[in-house]
């Protein structure tokens, strides 16, 4: 067609009208660029999340309102130099008109100054620090806030007879965050923190760590660990007789992707979180099963933040009859409310974080398979710890 009509016109309406098409099918498509870890120790958040799109957009479609929805997919290592690097390229090069993903903390605050500076909208997937939606008004989140699950096991343990804790946490801002809010919580009810050890984020050995938790002889350790490190902690957990000592914590040390293989130490660990495969509604199962037969593998949590990531973008462009300025977007994404596997959720229209159900749930086993059952609900946690009123 193109070709015909620039054999039929003089050379310089040809070209203009080449590129009213070109600029029109640009205008037809919406772009977002996914950048998140597919190589590395945090490998398994990046597959999870890509993984959740695919399925996504297998079952919906890549229209909506009248857009093409294109995924371009960057794996950043969750280095954050290279994570800046690439929302720049995909930004000015790839003009996209969101940025998605960021599997961790310092990647999400990396692409944070672009996001603002373009008026792009950055949809953080699976970094869980309270502070990354301050870092600007275009960050809209879908995974979880680890304050949100940390102050409600602190407060569970105090009532559960749980007198004394050791700390295990990974030794970086989400760790921090676990660490603070559940320490609070549970020292508020008088319980006693009698061990707090930090390990190295990349390839932890937990080893020397572990030695001196049962050294200070708890009654149960508390360990947050990023999505991916859940089955080396059991594995060594278990080899140096940390059997009696209860695990508690938010849920990513039990993340479904991994829990089958980590045994069956895992048995009666009690974690708080927004996901769970064995949530109950039919939302879930038919996601659950539906990941299953698409992967082979059991989603996590991290497939959630995903899945409700690339949902929120779909439902923002249908308010906005297709409008993908960054503006209008974050409009239509602040105040949303829907129904996702893990239970009902809304955006904040204050915050732009998530605000959802935290569930407490213990690992049981079910037909052979470790299932984080969940047995009390907390409705509609917002994030307990924006500044300046953190609780
Ligand atoms: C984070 O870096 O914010 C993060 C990553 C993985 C988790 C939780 C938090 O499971």
């Amino acid at each position: 067609m193109v070709l015909r009509m620039k054999s039929l016109l003089p050379g310089v309406a040809a070209a203009a009208l080449a590129a009213t098409i070109v600029a029109a099918s640009a205008e037809d498509t919406v772009k977002i660029g996914l950048i998140v870890p597919l190589t590395g120790g945090q490998a398994s958040t990046g597959k999870q999340i890509d993984n959740a799109i695919k399925l996504y957009q297998q079952q919906n479609g890549t229209t909506v309102a009248g857009k093409k929805v294109e995924v371009v997919v960057k794996d950043d290592g969750a280095v954050p130099d290279n994570t800046k690097r690439l929302a720049q390229e995909l930004i000015v090069n790839d003009k996209v008109n969101i940025i998605a993903g960021f599997g961790v903390t310092p990647a999400a605050l990396a692409a944070a100054p672009l996001a603002t500076q373009a008026k792009v909208p950055e949809v953080v997937m699976a970094a869980g620090t309270s502070i990354i939606t301050e870092r600007s008004p275009y960050i809209v989140r879908t995974s979880f806030t680890l304050a949100q699950s940390c102050t409600i096991i602190g407060d569970w343990a105090v009532k559960n007879g749980i007198k004394k804790v050791a700390v295990l946490v990974s030794d970086y801002a989400p760790g921090a965050d676990a660490l603070n809010f559940f320490k609070q919580h549970f020292t508020a009810g008088g319980g006693e923190i009698v061990e707090e050890v930090k390990v190295p984020l990349a390839n932890p050995d937990f080893a020397p760590f572990l030695q001196r938790v049962k050294d200070s002889n708890p009654d149960a350790i508390f360990v947050f660990v990023p999505a991916g490190q859940g089955g080396n902690f059991m594995k060594q957990y278990t080899e140096r007789g940390l059997t009696g000592i209860k695990v508690i914590g938010p849920g990513d040390v039990m993340d479904d992707d991994l829990l089958n293989g980590m045994g069956d130490s895992a048995l009666g660990a009690v974690t708080a979180h927004m996901y769970s495969a064995a949530h109950p509604s039919e939302k879930n199962k038919k996601f659950v099963a539906d990941y299953e037969k698409a992967f082979g593998n059991r989603p996590g949590f991290m497939a959630a933040g995903g899945w409700d990531g690339i949902d929120l973008i779909y439902q923002a462009l249908k308010k906005t009859n297709g409008n993908a300025d960054g503006d209008a977007l974050i409009a239509a994404m602040k105040g949303m409310k829907w129904e996702s596997p893990r239970g009902p959720i809304s955006i904040d229209p204050d915050t732009r974080d998530i605000v959802q159900n935290i569930y407490i749930r213990k690992v049981e086993k079910k037909d052979g398979k470790l299932w984080n059952v969940e047995f009390q609900t907390f409705e509609a946690v917002k994030d307990p710890g924006k500044t300046p009123a953190a609780k």
